[in-house]
């Protein structure tokens, strides 16, 4: 018997208040008086039932090996926590855990079909080839496999997500035994919000929220006209619905879905679906590694939340044994362009794209274009006035290189000479974007074309030509959809993905792959393809991966996976975003790097894990071992070595996380000494390698986390690498609370309130008065928050337990408020009196006994009385 965390059930963002950093935390979730409850498997559940009697409702029951139990909603929710708490001392209830509820991850839509006209599909239409030349499918080696007519035959791909097109030609075009889409279920109809009762029904058709069909297509789109499939089109997949048309997920519906995905027989299950989280203990997580335990391989998307920095880890990715897939950019950025004209020396006219920013003003502009430099290369074109002799410019289009200064100042000197009119052109090759410089009232309408379109004006410029654009009306101009190579960014990790590891030092992403710019199917009735960006598209390629090595394979077993893709896959240089450092990637960001799907498909090396994990330097595991095992048929002699990848700062100044890009990032390696420099392998034999690391000698307050690449070079052309890493520091001398203060629950932005408030509450729970409200402000993860009243007795004050609300398990980065109605944690309501709240969190690893093993801040103290 566990005695479980329990919702804080008034949660608003708090806003107006908190700290620039702070104020990007999003908001913690849980559906007010909803709880997950597990059974424990050798008891009679019977008297759970009686106890909840008609108090509360069960929402959906879980009678599986991997999961028993139910998912319930109290009728009253201000009396909620109180039955919870009692259903938790049950001798049938293992666990009770609040119904969490999750987001589709932020992806960037950045096109869909039903943009603009046709032209767009005309664009990006290739010629249909038998040979596999879709991108993505070239970055990770699908092509090779496909080449060899591996396609995932047969393959039961369990895909958890918004539901799907299935009627979509591409996406197989029905449902039902036979079909691509051949099983699966809606848990939650169309008008399910996250917050409202699913309506379930048999049929997992999406033809609002699109996710579920991109996704989908990412795996198994059969052959279209925009010339691309699936990385597995021999796969059949089974949908599993689980967000309505828009709003979110709760953590019952999401532990249902994988019930019923695994029940139904998936070979592989995937989510592109997850929370801010850094804790393998939640409901949803424990279900997904248990059916990981059972055999079947579960991918997840790493998150979208790259800018929080490191250790921000998502549920269900950081559940063990999870595959959790981070994202690289594609090697191609597909861009939309609006069409307009141009022509030299009054030449027969041509067409040129680009992008309109704020303000739109194009419509019927016919003007020359002017620049202020012909220098095609110069950093900070158009950042210093222009000089006196610069000609009026209201009737001309002031053509400006992108870089160093604003878009707004530089529109600010081309208005102060006159200029009505801006085109940016692009300083890195890959695409334009809409620039803004509203603020400069003179100017009417801007814009940005290519850099090749800006440098091709610029040199004809430049030898005397005179280029007259001729712009059509933005709103009715066709687009065209072009496909420019992403030399900046492709190949490396997307900006967006999110950053671990875990906060008990687990390695998560375990790998990463393209799910940035990714072209895939989208619902017929909202334009039939879309391009979109996020580790929602990096982690549906993994599940197709995995399907085409368990086809050459033959086993699904998870650790062989998962040990096959980290081993054959290719690290990454470090990208903040502006090009390539000479140091590595970080695992934490990457993982193992790049998936090659062929190399994993036929390697003859196994290893015995797919990472190694140091810990931090109070649980520093100085050695580890992993073995290597020769499937081959005769032996091979592997050299061993290792290569250092990014060591990444945690904290600079401040006890937040530093954001990325900006946390500061170093080739200062672990050292690492293995046992041997190269061993033989026997056919069908294995071999021992121990690692025996030295962290780099860094600041430990500043938890930087190392990591690096066990590299195995064998004699059979297999050039294998082992991801490890570990930090420099105490997590758990590391301070988690950034503070505590007290609130209002009238003030939805929580804002603190530091002069002697009073509060009239009342017994009756369902009475609607002001509560006092204790806000913790995390700055790092804590496996539990507590907030204990404090008595306030002249210049004593007496320790009365935690509040009603309290304790909560498992805590990200974010804030948590939690609301007093008078009563303890036992249910007994407190005197009328004097109080302040003792707002406390257990340090990461923390010994909950130990006072000292708390970060500790006492609110201002607050005075309440009981009315009616
Ligand atoms: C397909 O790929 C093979 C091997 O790379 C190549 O020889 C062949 O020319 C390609 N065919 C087409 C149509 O591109
Ligand atoms: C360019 O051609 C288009 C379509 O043929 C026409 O509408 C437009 O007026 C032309 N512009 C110029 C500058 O000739
Ligand atoms: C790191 O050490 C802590 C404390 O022993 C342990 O709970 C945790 O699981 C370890 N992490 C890993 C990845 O081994
Ligand atoms: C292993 O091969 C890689 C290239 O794949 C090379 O960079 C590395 O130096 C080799 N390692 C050893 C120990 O030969
Ligand atoms: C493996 O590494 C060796 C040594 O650097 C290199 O010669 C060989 O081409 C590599 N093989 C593969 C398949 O990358
Ligand atoms: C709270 O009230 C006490 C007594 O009325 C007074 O002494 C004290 O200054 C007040 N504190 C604040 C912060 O207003
Ligand atoms: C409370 O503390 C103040 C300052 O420390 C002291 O002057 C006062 O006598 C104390 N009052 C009581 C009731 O102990």
């Amino acid at each position: 018997m566990v005695r479980s965390s329990f919702v804080l059930s008034l949660l608003a963002s708090a806003g107006g208040f908190l700290s620039s950093e702070a104020k990007k935390l999003p908001e913690a979730k849980h559906l007010s008086g909803s709880y997950v409850v597990e059974f424990d498997d050798s008891q009679d559940a019977s008297d759970f039932f009686k106890s909840i009697g008609s108090k509360a409702q069960t929402r959906m029951s879980f009678d599986s090996s991997i999961f028993k139990g139910v998912s319930i909603q109290f009728h009253d929710t201000e009396t909620a926590e109180q039955e919870a708490a009692a259903l938790a001392e049950l001798a049938s209830v293992k666990r009770v855990w609040p119904n969490r509820i999750y987001d589709l991850p932020k992806d960037n839509v950045v096109w869909t079909g039903k943009s603009k006209d046709a032209s767009v599909a005309n664009a990006v239409v290739k010629r249909q080839s038998s040979n596999d030349t879709f991108s993505p499918h070239l970055m990770t080696q699908v092509n090779k496999l496909r080449a060899k007519g591996v396609i995932g035959k047969g393959i039961k791909i369990g895909v958890i997500d918004t539901g799907i097109d299935y009627t979509h030609p591409a996406l197989g075009g029905c449902f039902g035994p036979g079909c691509l889409v051949s099983y699966g279920y809606d848990i939650v109809g169309d008008d399910y919000d996250g917050f409202n009762t699913p309506v379930p029904d048999d049929d997992p058709y999406d033809g609002c929220a699109g996710h579920g069909s991109h996704v989908s297509g990412i795996i198994a789109a059969q052959a279209n006209e925009y010339g691309f499939t699936g990385a597995a089109p021999g796969v059949t997949l089974g949908m599993y619905r689980v967000f309505g048309c828009t709003g979110s997920a709760a953590n019952d519906v999401l532990i249902e879905a994988y019930l019923r995905a695994f029940k139904d027989g998936s070979n592989i299950i995937t989510a592109s679906i997850g929370g801010p989280s850094g804790w393998s203990e939640d409901p949803w997580a424990v279900v997904v590694s248990r059916i990981v335990d059972a055999g079947v391989p579960c991918t997840v998307s790493a998150g979208n939340e790259g800018a929080m920095g490191l250790f921000y880890a998502s549920t269900a990715s950081n559940g063990k044994r999870v595959t959790s897939v981070a994202s690289i950019d594609n090697w191609v950025t597909p861009i939309l362009l609006i069409d307009s004209f141009f022509s030299i020396d009054g030449a027969a006219n041509e067409t040129f794209g680009y992008v309109v920013g704020d303000p739109s003003g194009w419509a019927g502009v016919k003007l020359p274009l002017w620049t202020p430099n012909f220098d095609i290369s110069d950093p900070a074109a158009g950042c210093s006035p222009y000089p006196a002799d610069t000609p009026d410019l209201s009737d001309k289009i002031v053509l400006i290189r992108r870089g160093t200064c604003t878009f707004v100042e530089k529109a600010t000197n081309a208005a102060n000479a006159g200029a009505k009119y801006v085109l940016f052109y692009n300083n890195v090759p890959a695409g334009a974007l809409g620039p803004s410089v509203s603020e400069v009232t003179a100017i009417k309408a801007v814009g940005m074309t290519t850099a090749t379109q800006g440098e091709a004006w610029v040199k004809a410029l430049a030898a005397g030509s005179e280029v007259v654009l001729d712009m059509v009306d933005p709103e009715t101009a066709p687009v065209s959809l072009i496909t420019a190579d992403n030399t900046l960014t492709g190949g490396s990790a997307s900006t967006f993905t999110t950053w671990n590891p875990t906060y008990e030092m687990d390695i998560k992403p375990q790998i990463a792959s393209p799910g940035g710019n990714i072209l895939s199917t989208y619902p017929q009735t909202l334009g039939s393809y879309a391009v979109i960006s996020g580790t929602s598209m990096a982690c549906p390629l993994v599940a197709g991966i995995y399907a085409l090595i368990a086809d050459v394979r033959g086993t699904f077993d998870p650790a062989t996976l998962e040990a096959l893709i980290a081993s054959t896959a290719n690290p990454r240089l470090y990208n903040a975003g502006s090009g390539t450092a000479n140091v590595k990637a970080a695992v934490a960001q990457v993982g193992a790097g790049l998936v090659q799907a062929y190399d994993a498909a036929y390697a003859t090396t196994l290893l015995s894990k797919s990472y190694l994990a140091f810990n931090d330097t109070d649980h520093l595991q100085k050695t580890l071992k992993f073995s290597v095992k020769n499937l081959g048929k005769s032996a091979v002699t592997y050299k061993l070595g290792s290569v250092g990848a990014a060591t990444g700062y945690t904290f600079s100044d401040s006890i937040y996380p530093d954001q990325f890009p900006g946390l500061e990032v170093s080739d200062e390696y672990a050292s690492i000494k293995l046992s041997s420099s190269s061993i033989t392998v026997r056919p069908g034999a294995s071999a021992d390698v121990s690692v025996t690391v030295t962290p780099p000698k860094l600041d430990g307050a500043r938890l930087p986390v190392y990591s690096g690449y066990i590299t195995l070079n064998g004699t059979n052309g297999e050039n294998l690498s082992l991801p490890y890493n570990g930090v420099v520091g105490s997590l758990h001398k590391t301070r988690v609370l950034d503070t505590g203060y007290l609130a209002i629950s009238s003030d939805a932005n929580l804002n603190p309130v530091n002069g002697n408030a009073s509060f009239v509450l009342s017994k009756n729970p369902a009475a609607d008065v002001t509560l006092p409200v204790a806000v913790a402000l995390m700055a790092f993860g804590s496996p539990r928050i507590s907030i204990k009243l404090l008595q306030v007795n002249g210049n004593k004050t007496k320790n009365l337990g935690d509040i009603f609300e309290s304790p909560y398990d498992y805590a990200s980065r974010d804030a948590y408020p939690a609301a007093f109605d008078g009563r303890l944690a036992d249910g007994s309501y407190v005197p009328a009196g004097e109080y302040k709240f003792s707002i406390e969190a257990l340090h990461i690893f923390g010994d909950a006994k130990k006072a000292k093993e708390w970060d500790v801040t006492e609110s201002a103290p607050f005075a309440i009385r009981y009315g009616k």
